[in-house]
């Protein structure tokens, strides 16, 4: 497995591969791996010649404020992971390889970004969907995966990517859950034991809501359904339950589905996301 450090080594490794006709498979991270980011991996590994893993803490995707100075880093074992996985190259960058002084560019998803996590995350996927770009052109992939868990960055990446023509297919993996329906995060190492014990009932929150989406239950309905379902877990405090269309993420009159019903909520100082999508034909 190469681990390469700079935007060249990574462009001609990349480059060669493609002359081969090999096609390239990405995986962007920002490390502390888990199964959820292993699942992409492995899925990159079924349908790609050569699987590249990017690792960067990414810093213009944190607020000030937020969590980027405690974000878990683990570096080594990262990369014994992605060795065992069957990665071909890991492109892990410094920050100054990555932001040169005097960078002008941010790339600016319009509407989707104003949503959902958008209000309480000012800047948050002007980060994302920039170094999201900057990725894309330093590995050149033609497949690159994404995790339904962040819903909303995989439908910000996918319409960068159209709106940019970027020559990439995005592809949303779905979510990894523990055993008691827990989302995997790299952000559940925070909580404490009580808190841990308390997390499964946002999933299980969001399934009341799913419930009521899928016998043609209205936006606000399936909202109100979540918001009373999580009332009985008082350690969580709700920041948004949002019932959308999962394509534009944006709010019609119409009931029932398809709907995605996104809800981040704190655990103590912990703040956890999770979604499920109701599709039309979804079981009543
Ligand atoms: O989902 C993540 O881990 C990050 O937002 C990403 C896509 C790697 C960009 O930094």
């Amino acid at each position: 497995m190469h681990v390469a450090r700079t935007i060249i080594e990574t462009r001609v490794a990349i480059g060669a591969t493609h002359w081969a006709g090999d096609t390239v498979g990405l995986v962007p991270t920002m490390g502390a791996l888990h199964e959820g980011h292993l699942s992409l991996v492995r899925r990159a590994r079924e349908e790609c010649d050569f699987v590249v893993l990017t690792v960067f803490v990414n810093p213009t995707q944190f607020a000030p404020g937020e969590d980027y100075a405690q974000y878990p880093r683990a570096e080594e074992r990262d990369l014994a992971l992605a060795e065992a996985e069957g990665v071909d190259l890991v492109f892990a960058p410094s920050t100054e390889e990555m932001y040169p002084e005097g960078a002008l560019t941010t790339v600016h998803v319009d509407e989707l970004t104003e949503v959902m996590c958008g209000p309480s995350r000012p800047g948050h996927f002007d980060g994302v969907a920039t170094v999201v770009a900057k990725l894309f052109s330093i590995t050149m992939p033609n497949r690159a995966y994404f995790g339904e868990k962040d819903f909303q960055q995989l439908q910000v990446i996918r319409r960068m990517a159209r709106d940019l023509d970027l020559p990439v297919e995005i592809v949303g993996c779905p979510t990894v859950r523990e055993p008691d329906g827990l989302a995997i995060s790299s952000r559940n190492a925070y909580l404490s034991a009580e808190d841990r014990r308390a997390a499964p009932a946002l999933y299980r929150a969001l399934l009341a809501g799913a419930g009521v989406a899928s016998r043609g239950g209205r936006a606000e309905e399936v909202e109100e359904t979540v918001r009373a379902a999580l009332a009985s877990e008082p350690r969580f405090q709700l920041q948004y339950v949002e019932a959308r269309r999962p394509d534009t993420l944006q709010r019609d009159d119409l009931p029932g589905p398809p709907l995605v019903i996104a809800a981040a909520a704190y655990l103590g100082t912990t703040r956890l996301i999770d979604n499920v999508v109701v599709e039309k034909d979804s079981p009543r």
